[in-house]
């Protein structure tokens, strides 16, 4: 069967077609993904019922895998699988709670961030839940030129921790990271628009998640301009939403979308989903 793709919306993201998730795809099949990945952003492959070895080997065919820095929400056995539930067993959260409830781009924290995350839902409920991308090609593209001029010439610092301070703070399943975590993930700066190495597009490389603010500039001028651009990032021309069913898949490139998990749902329902992360390269 020959690999088709269908957009998913005028935004971003496109469902992939004809592809056994299971099966070793053909070199020419890798090229088309992660082509068509650069183009659309964020990729479907529906009905993929498949176990973590299965979903790492298929991952492992676009870069090298990256364990997260926060050990404990691994899958045991399988540190290359970053656990995202709201499942407690015991007194245990089966995997990170809480994570992405805000838009960011998965480890721009790191001097290297990640290429792209392929999440598989495992569990979810049947109402909410979804998860949002934002299409950062329209967002640097239709920005004014005077900002585009400005935001090109301008790098910005990242720093993991904002996100506990400012999303995770006083919940007691998200406590600040230790010194060691603090450590392995010091603030970095990128440039705050970056080319895409596939489509050599330029995508605006900025997050509320991690991203604390423009560099060489105070805070009270930096803040302002990064709102500005957090708010047009996220105009709903540029987003799209999806609706997870059980054992959908989807591939995102973290650098030109960035997301972010909607908790609008019921906490008592379980929603349960495995992330791999590929390793990318530095922004330029
Ligand atoms: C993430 O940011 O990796 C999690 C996204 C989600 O759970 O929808």
């Amino acid at each position: 069967m020959s690999v088709s793709i269908r957009r998913l919306s005028a935004a971003c993201g496109a469902e992939v077609m004809g592809i056994d998730v299971r099966q070793s795809p053909e070199e020419t099949t890798v090229a088309q993904i992660r082509h068509a990945l650069g183009e659309h952003g964020v990729l479907l492959f529906r009905d993929c019922d498949i176990d973590p070895e299965q979903h790492i080997a298929f991952s492992r065919h676009f870069g090298p895998l990256e364990a997260h820095v926060i050990g404990d929400f691994a899958l045991p056995g399988h540190p290359e699988v970053f656990v995202v539930s709201n499942v407690i067993e015991g007194d245990r959260p089966k995997g990170a709670v809480y994570a992405g409830q805000y838009w960011h781009s998965d480890l721009s924290y790191m001097k290297r961030p990640s290429l792209g995350s392929l999440l598989l839902c495992r569990e979810m409920p049947e109402v909410g839940g979804d998860t949002m991308f934002a299409n950062m090609y329209a967002a640097y593209e239709t920005l004014s030129d005077p900002l585009k001029k400005f935001v090109s010439s301008m790098k910005a610092v990242h720093d993991y921790s904002h996100a506990y301070d400012t999303y995770f703070s006083g919940l007691k399943e998200r406590p600040p990271l230790t010194p060691e975590q603090k450590a392995k993930t010091p603030p970095v700066e990128h440039p705050m628009v970056r080319t895409h190495p596939v489509t050599e597009r330029r995508a605006l490389y900025v997050n509320p998640g991690f991203t604390t603010h423009i560099a060489d500039m105070p805070d009270e001028e930096s803040r302002p301009i990064l709102n500005i651009l957090f708010r047009h990032s996220t105009r709903p021309e540029f987003v799209y939403r999806h609706k997870w069913r059980v054992h959908d898949l989807i591939f995102w490139d973290n650098r030109c979308t960035m997301h972010y998990a909607l908790a609008d749902y019921d906490f008592s329902v379980r929603r349960h989903m495995h992330r791999t992360t590929i390793g990318g390269d530095e922004p330029y």
